[in-house]
């Protein structure tokens, strides 16, 4: 018999929402123009990517013509940071981001670095946390882009962006703030406008949309230099013929994500919250990574000292659980993640942390899922380690 899937493992990707399906499948069969091309076909198609890029910026206030759609999260924080530093390279060439920045952010920053950018990491709180004041005092004039995450994705903190915005242009108002959106759209209101910020990467398959399809916001008056050139595409910032199909997807599921977000926060925190009473209760040891107070409803990343995430991970998806552990396992050997190491959790303790994160589709049935079986993993992983 087949096991139940039980998916808690929201942060890395959501299923697909049945009318994102449905809609993206009709484009796939009958919309088919390519959305340069100037005949009826061409101009449906062109009609389809303008009307979800209208979906798109309502969803995150924005304008339309301030969404570059991408590849992705990881193109649109890659777009972000080589574009900013290929236009102000010369009068800046200093970069500052955080250092539990998503891989697409901080390896980007790292590449710019043997280019001859300098950058700079700003230490994260043992809460999770990235505090504005810390992020200021490492901007300077020749400082082009600061970069801080608008939630983590692996301890999902939300961070203070706005507030961070105001204390980088107190400084230096030249510099420009882009935050990785990725997690904060579906998990709380995202306003662009309000934030202050000029540049905020977001991808669809986090909230119900396609995979492989993602979106750059670029404030008005905001130049950046091409990452990708050929057709000129997208403003000539992304060169390529455009997904048409996973466009459309992105709209639909942005639109539905911003407009469920308070229902789908209260419904998900309740469930959260139980998950962490009913393990709290029977693995009293249990550290939660990062602050309970700033952090989106359906994240809990904890670590159960005693034990390896990986462990932990495969018995429970042994059991039609699936959720992710912060450790990586690299060359054999497994790694404490760069976030938990970031907020200054012991190795140790990092080592054994798991994360489970619900999202539209979790149910009561999957938080009782997992009460039902970790407190017995956990005993079955202490005594392997
Ligand atoms: C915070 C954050 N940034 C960037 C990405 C990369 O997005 P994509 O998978 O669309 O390339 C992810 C996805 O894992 C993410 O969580």
């Amino acid at each position: 018999m087949k096991t139940k899937l039980h998916y808690l493992d929201h942060a890395a990707t959501t299923p697909v929402l049945p009318e994102v399906a449905e809609a993206m499948g009709k484009v796939l069969r009958e919309d088919f123009g390519n959305p340069s091309s100037l005949h009826a076909a061409g101009r449906r198609a062109k009609e389809l990517v303008e009307d979800a890029r209208e979906q798109v910026a309502a969803g995150v206030g924005a304008r339309p013509d301030e969404i570059v759609f991408t590849g992705g999260g990881t193109e649109a924080d890659n777009l972000a940071l080589k574009g900013a530093a290929g236009k102000l390279r010369g009068n800046a060439d200093h970069m500052v981001v955080s250092a539990f920045e998503h891989h697409a952010v901080l390896d980007a920053a790292h590449w710019l670095g043997t280019q001859g950018v300098e950058v700079s990491h700003v230490p994260v709180g043992g809460d999770g946390l990235v505090d504005p004041a810390a992020v200021a005092s490492f901007v300077r004039p020749s400082t082009m882009l600061v970069s801080v995450m608008a939630v983590n994705n692996e301890v999902g903190t939300i961070q203070p962006i706005s507030e961070i915005a105001s204390a980088v242009r107190a400084v230096n108002p030249r510099t420009l703030v882009h935050t990785d959106a990725v997690q904060a759209l579906g998990n709380l209101p995202v306003d662009l406008h309000r934030w202050e910020v000029d540049l905020a990467a977001f991808a669809a398959h986090k909230v119900g949309g396609p995979k492989g399809v993602g979106a750059l916001f670029v404030r008005s008056g905001v130049a950046l230099e091409a990452t990708a050139h050929g057709g000129g595409q997208e403003r000539g910032l992304r060169s390529g013929t455009l997904n048409v199909a996973g466009i459309v997807g992105f709209g639909l599921a942005a639109q539905s994500a911003a407009k469920e977000v308070h229902e789908k926060a209260e419904r998900v925190g309740v469930m959260r919250d139980r998950l962490l009473d009913g393990l709290r209760a029977e693995i009293p040891d249990l550290v939660v990574n990062g602050t309970l107070g700033s952090r989106i409803p359906g994240n809990l990343s904890i670590s159960i000292p005693g034990t390896e995430g990986e462990t932990l991970l495969l018995l429970l998806d042994q059991a039609g659980i699936a959720c992710s552990s912060g450790s990586a396992c690299a060359s054999g050997a497994i790694d404490p993640s760069h976030v938990l190491s970031a907020m200054g959790l012991p190795q140790k303790l990092a080592r054994g942390s798991v994360r489970f994160s619900l999202g539209r589709a979790s149910t009561d049935e999957d938080v009782d899922a997992v009460l039902a079986v970790l407190p017995g993993i956990v005993a079955r992983a202490r005594r392997a380690a």
